[in-house]
This record gives C-alpha cells, structure tokens and sequence, in this order.
C-alpha cells in the first residue's frame, strides 16, 4: 500500500469506532450509509461485470477467476495489484482510502466490480445498462462460519461475541448486508429478469473446471484447455492462500488481523460440522426449511 495512504490510515484508524447504520432496513457499515446516494446513483457502464455474493461466499475466489478468465489465463496480468484494488467493491467506504465508487469512477473500461448488496439495493443504473452479473452463493452454514471468523479479524465490522451468539445474531439476519435467506433467494428470483449467471461454491470446489467453462461461456470468451488449465491452478485454495495479491497480507493488521484469523482460513465445504452444535444443526434446519421453502433454491451442505 502506498507509505502516505498507510500513514493517513493509521492515523485515522487510532481513534475510530466503526458503527453499523441501516438502509432499507438492512445493516451496513455507518460509513456506507453515509454516502449511500452516491452508491445508489452509481452509474454503470455497459460492459461492466459485477460479482455480486453474500459475504464470505468466495467472493474473492471469483474475482481472480473471472480476471483470469478476461486475461485468457495471463497470470502475471493478474498479479498487477491486489484484489482490492482491481476490483472496486461499490459500496465499502473506508477513509482516507478511495471509496468504492471513486475507484470504480476513476477506472478506465472494461471493469470488473463487486458488490454484496441485497438485489434491491442495487444501483438501478446496472439494470439500465443491462451489465452482466455472477452470483456466487454459498450454503449458509459454511457462510455463518466464515462470516464468525471474518468477523473477529475484521476491525472495521462488529465483533460478532461468542459462536453461540453469533448463530443467533446470522439467523436473525441482523448483521452486515443482511438476511442470508433473503440475499440468496432475492438474487435467484431476479436470474431470468437480467443477465445473471447464477452459481455456486459447492460446485465450483467440486468441478472447478466446468464452472469456469460455464463462466467464460457467459462472458463469450474461448479459452484454450491451456489457459483454462492455468486458471484452475491459479486460483486453487492453496495457491490463492500464498498469493499476495489475492490473500490480504497486503491490508495493514489494523484492518485485517490476519493473526486472529487468516482471509484465506480453510476454503471447505462443511467445515460447519465443526463448529455446529447437535442442538443447533436441528434449529438451523428448521429455520432454513421455512425459509426457503418454495423457492426451488438448493444448497449442498457437503461434497
Ligand atoms: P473460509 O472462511 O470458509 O475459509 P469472500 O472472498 O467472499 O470473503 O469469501 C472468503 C471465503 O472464501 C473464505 O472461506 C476463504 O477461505 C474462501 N476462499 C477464498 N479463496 C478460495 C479458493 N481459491 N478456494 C476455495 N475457497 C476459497
């Protein structure tokens, strides 16, 4: 990161106690509703892409495939910078840092964008444009895990308390960017409206491959087995993990307290059976049998 923007944020952060705000209802960080008008009048270019996930659903993981996959697989391309930075999250806003639509706005086309918004929080200006959009979902209860530990490293989001508390704060939906249930089933509602493709971490851990074939075809790109090959590689757990530009080592420990908890900590499905009391997998499961009820939306829970 650059020494004087380290500096600034140093500083900055000394004496700052990240509050959550609301919008709609829904929980964000105070810094993001404070600049709300800006995200929701974004103005999005046609041939954007926006990766729109639930947190902690692989967000990360898609972005360095889908950078790739725009590449043809030119993995020294793609190390140019970190995530972060190549791919604008349009509505985090952190100061002094350049907030996601500043860096959205100063870069040049065609650009690759993130977001976690609920579908009806997103700037209408991506419609409009008729940009395309991947959903990455995740199962919840790999989700919940994640988004705890997340949570506890994460200094500019709330400290989540203890595993039991935070199962019941996920379920209430009352955390950052909201309801799981109502994310995921929001998006998979809206998939035939707009340019959506729709995918999953469960089968993109189980056959990377045919995933990032589903995803080029999506973009109209025709890559060689070669290239595919390399992306595979390249964005596998492992070598994601040890890859600075993809793992946060980057971002100072004010930030991200990686020694908490690492950005890349297991990359699994059903690492919940880890954490998941019996007493808890049966009220969970019965949550989620209500909830998604009806909304022909199936999630697997283990491979
Ligand atoms: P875990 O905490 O379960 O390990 P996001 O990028 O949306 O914040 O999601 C982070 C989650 O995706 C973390 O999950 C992280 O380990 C996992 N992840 C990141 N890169 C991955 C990869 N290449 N393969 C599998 N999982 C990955």
């Amino acid at each position: 990161m650059d020494p004087e923007l380290m500096k600034a944020l140093t500083e900055k952060m000394k004496d700052v106690t990240f509050t959550m705000g609301e919008i709609q209802g829904i929980l964000f960080p105070a810094t993001t509703c404070e600049i709300w008008d800006q995200i929701y009048n974004f103005q999005a270019r046609e041939d954007d892409i926006l990766i729109s996930t639930f947190p902690k659903a692989g967000t990360t993981w898609m972005q360095e495939i889908v950078d790739l996959i725009i590449l043809n697989g030119d993995v020294e391309r793609s190390m140019r910078a970190p995530c972060f930075v190549k791919v604008p999250f349009i509505e985090i806003n952190v100061k002094p840092i350049p907030s996601g639509v500043e860096a959205a706005n100063a870069m040049e086309s065609p650009r690759l964008l993130k977001t976690h918004l609920p579908i009806q929080l997103v700037p209408p200006s991506f419609w409009e444009k008729n940009v395309k959009v991947i959903y990455f979902a995740r199962n919840a209860k790999d989700c919940m895990v994640s988004f705890f530990h997340f949570q506890r490293m994460n200094k500019v989001l709330p400290d989540p308390g203890t595993w039991n508390e935070y199962f019941s704060t996920f379920l209430s939906g009352n955390i950052a960017w909201g309801s799981w249930f109502d994310h995921v089933i929001g998006w998979w509602k809206a998939k035939n409206k707009h340019q959506i493709l729709y995918l999953f971490y469960e089968d993109m851990k189980e056959d990377p491959k045919r995933e990032i074939r589903k995803i080029s075809k999506f973009l109209g790109k025709n890559l060689t087995e070669e290239a595919l090959n390399t992306i595979c590689h390249h964005t596998l757990f492992d070598t994601m993990k040890e890859n600075p530009m993809a793992n946060f080592s980057v971002l100072p420990s004010f930030i991200f307290d990686q020694s908490i908890s690492p950005f890349m900590r297991k990359g699994k499905v059903g690492d919940w059976k880890n954490h998941f009391l019996v007493a808890q997998n049966i009220i969970f499961d019965e949550v989620y049998k209500k909830k998604m009820e009806g909304s022909g939306l199936h999630f697997r829970t283990e491979l």
